[in-house]
C-alpha cells in the first residue's frame, strides 16, 4: 500500500453499534461483504499518512475515543485507524436506509433476471421511495460528501456503495481535490430487466443514482458483466458515450472497470486452526453422516427457502445427511424483509419432517453467529451449499475453500453457489475445482448439485482453486482499485 493518506467512504462505520470492541476482532458474519472486503485494505493511521474511514454512527458516542477535529483513533489488529462517525436522526436514517438504500436500490440492482418477484413470492418490487425519503438519502449523502472535503489535501477518496451513490457527483461539485474512487459492491441490472419496474418518479431516482456514480474518476464493479450494463444504463438514463476504458459524460472520462473483491485468507485460517468444530457437526460425525451447511445473512437475494425445497426433496428421495442452516438477523426492522422469514420458517418445516422420516438431524435457525462458529462449519462442512439469487460476489465460498485448506484433499467439500452470484462467474462454476454453479430457480438443478455433491461430484475444493482465492485477496483487490485510481490522476 502506497504511504499516502486515503479516505475510505461506507454507509457502515469500521466500528460496530451494537459491539464497540468490535474493531478488534475479526468479522461478525453478520457484517456481511462490505466490512470483510474493504477492512483488509487499510492502511495503518501514523498521525499523517494511512487510512481515514468515515462511516456513519447508529449508536452511542463514546466521548474518550474522540480527538479534536471529531475522530476516534481505534485500535485495530492491522493497527491504528482514523475514524470519525457521521450521526443521523431517526427519520432521516429510516428514509435513507430503510426507504431508499433497502426498499429500493437493493431489490431494484438485484433483479439481474426478468421476473424475480415473480418467481419468488418473498422477493420485493423495488418501491420507490416517498419524496421525504428520497431527501433524507440525498441528506446523508451530502453530509459524507462535506465530512470529506473537511479534510485537507489531495488525498484519494473511495467511495463505497449504493448507499452513498450521489457521493462522487457531490464531491465533484464541491470541488474535491484528490482522486474520486467508486465500487459498486452489488450486481448493476440491466435495462431490459428492470425497465417494467422504472415507470415514473423510480426512473427518475435511478438517474439520479446513476449521475452520482458518474462524478467518479474510476467507478469499479465485482464483474465485466456489471460494467458492461452500467455502460448501457448511464447511455440511457444520462446520455453517457462509451470511449475507451469507460464513458464521457459531463465532457470528461469517467474511468470504470472489474474489480471482483476477495477476502482475507489469513483471517480465516487463523481461526480454521483454531476453531473447535460445532455440536451439531460433532454428532453427524457420530451418526455416520455427511454435513450440509448453509450460511449467510438472512436476506431474500439469497436463495434460502428454494434451497430449503430442495432439502426437502432429498430427504424424501431417501438421502441421507445433516444440515445445519444459519442465516443471520440483518436490517431487522426493514419492512420487505418480513415475506422471507414466512417464506423460510414454512419451507424449514417441511424440510424438518422430510427429514424426521429418514433419521436425520435438520436445524434451520435464525442466529448470529461468532467468527470461530462460523469458519468451524465451513471447515468441517462437506457440502457448503450457497443459492444466492443474486449477488455482487458472495464471499462464502471463498472463504470455505480457505477453511477447506486444511483438510486432506480428498476429504473435502463441495461448495454450491447461485449460477448468477458473482463468484461463479469470476471464478467459473463447471464444479472441476470444486465450485459448482446451481440454478436457485431450478429445483431440478438444485438437487442434482446437492445430491452430487454428497458424493463428491464433480469434485472436491481443488487447490488450484484455493491457490486463486488466495491470489486474489481483499489486499491485491484493493490496492489494485487504488492504484488505477491514483496512477492516472
Ligand atoms: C452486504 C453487501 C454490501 C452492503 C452491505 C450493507 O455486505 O454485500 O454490498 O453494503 O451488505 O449491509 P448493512 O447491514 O449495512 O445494510
Amino acid at each position: 500500500m502506497t504511504a499516502r493518506a486515503q479516505l475510505i467512504l461506507a454507509n457502515r462505520a469500521f466500528l460496530d453499534h451494537e459491539a464497540p470492541r468490535w474493531a478488534d476482532s475479526p468479522s461478525a458474519a453478520a457484517s456481511g461483504g462490505l466490512l470483510a472486503a474493504v477492512r483488509p485494505v487499510i492502511a495503518p493511521w501514523d498521525g499523517r499518512t494511512g487510512t481515514t474511514w468515515i462511516g456513519a454512527g447508529m449508536g452511542r458516542f463514546d466521548r474518550e475515543w474522540v480527538d479534536e477535529r471529531g475522530y476516534e483513533i481505534l485500535e485495530t489488529p492491522r493497527g491504528p485507524l482514523r475514524h470519525r462517525r457521521l450521526f443521523f436522526g431517526s427519520s432521516t436514517w429510516q428514509g435513507h436506509y430503510g426507504e431508499v438504500a433497502n426498499s429500493f436500490t437493493w431489490p431494484l440492482f438485484h433483479l439481474v433476471r426478468v421476473d424475480l418477484p415473480k418467481a419468488t413470492p418473498y422477493y420485493p418490487e423495488p418501491h420507490p421511495p416517498s419524496e421525504a425519503g428520497w431527501q433524507s438519502f440525498v441528506a446523508v449523502n451530502r453530509a459524507f460528501a462535506a465530512a470529506a472535503c473537511e479534510e485537507d489535501g489531495e488525498q484519494s477518496c473511495w467511495v463505497h456503495d449504493y448507499q452513498l451513490a450521489l457521493v462522487p457527483a457531490m464531491l465533484r461539485e464541491r470541488g474535491y481535490r484528490g482522486p474520486i474512487g467508486f465500487f459498486l459492491h452489488i450486481p448493476f441490472p440491466s435495462m431490459a430487466v428492470i425497465r417494467p419496474y422504472l415507470e415514473g418518479e423510480a426512473r427518475e431516482r435511478l438517474r439520479a443514482i446513476v449521475a452520482g456514480m458518474l462524478g467518479a474518476d474510476l467507478a469499479g464493479f465485482q464483474t465485466p458483466g456489471d460494467v458492461e450494463r452500467f455502460i448501457e444504463a448511464a447511455g440511457e438514463l444520462c446520455g453517457a458515450r462509451p470511449a475507451p476504458g469507460g464513458v464521457e459524460a459531463g465532457g470528461r472520462l469517467v474511468r470504470l472497470g472489474a474489480y471482483p473483491v476477495g477476502i482475507d485468507p489469513e483471517e480465516v485460517l487463523t481461526a480454521a486452526r483454531r476453531a473447535r468444530p460445532v455440536t451439531r457437526v460433532r454428532l453427524a460425525r457420530e451418526l455416520g453422516l455427511p454435513v450440509v451447511v448453509g450460511l449467510e445473512r438472512g436476506d431474500f437475494t439469497k436463495g434460502i427457502p428454494e434451497r430449503l425445497r430442495a432439502i426437502a426433496e432429498a430427504y424424501r428421495r431417501g438421502h441421507r445427511f445433516a444440515y445445519i442452516g444459519i442465516a443471520s438477523p440483518t436490517r431487522e426492522g426493514v419492512e420487505v424483509y418480513g415475506a422471507l422469514e414466512a417464506a423460510i420458517e414454512r419451507e424449514a418445516a417441511r424440510a424438518r419432517e422430510a427429514a424426521y422420516w429418514v433419521g436425520c438431524p435438520f436445524t434451520q435457525v435464525r442466529a448470529s453467529v461468532g467468527w470461530d462458529d462460523v469458519v468451524a462449519l465451513q471447515r468441517d462442512a462437506d457440502v457448503v451449499f450457497t443459492s444466492s439469487l443474486a449477488d455482487g460476489m458472495n464471499l462464502v465460498p471463498l472463504q470455505a475453500a480457505i477453511a477447506q485448506s486444511l483438510r486432506p484433499a480428498e476429504e473435502r467439500a463441495v461448495v454450491l453457489a447461485g449460477v448468477d452470484a458473482g463468484v461463479a462467474k469470476v471464478y467459473g462454476g463447471d464444479g472441476r475445482e470444486g465450485l459448482r454453479a446451481v440454478d436457485p430457480l431450478d429445483q431440478g438443478s438444485l438437487l442434482e448439485g446437492l445430491v452430487e455433491g454428497l458424493e463428491g461430484r464433480p469434485a472436491r475444493v481443488s487447490d488450484a482453486f484455493i491457490a486463486k482465492v488466495r491470489e486474489h485477496d481483499a489486499k491485491s483487490w484493493g490496492e489494485r482499485f487504488l492504484a488505477d485510481l491514483e496512477g492516472k490522476c
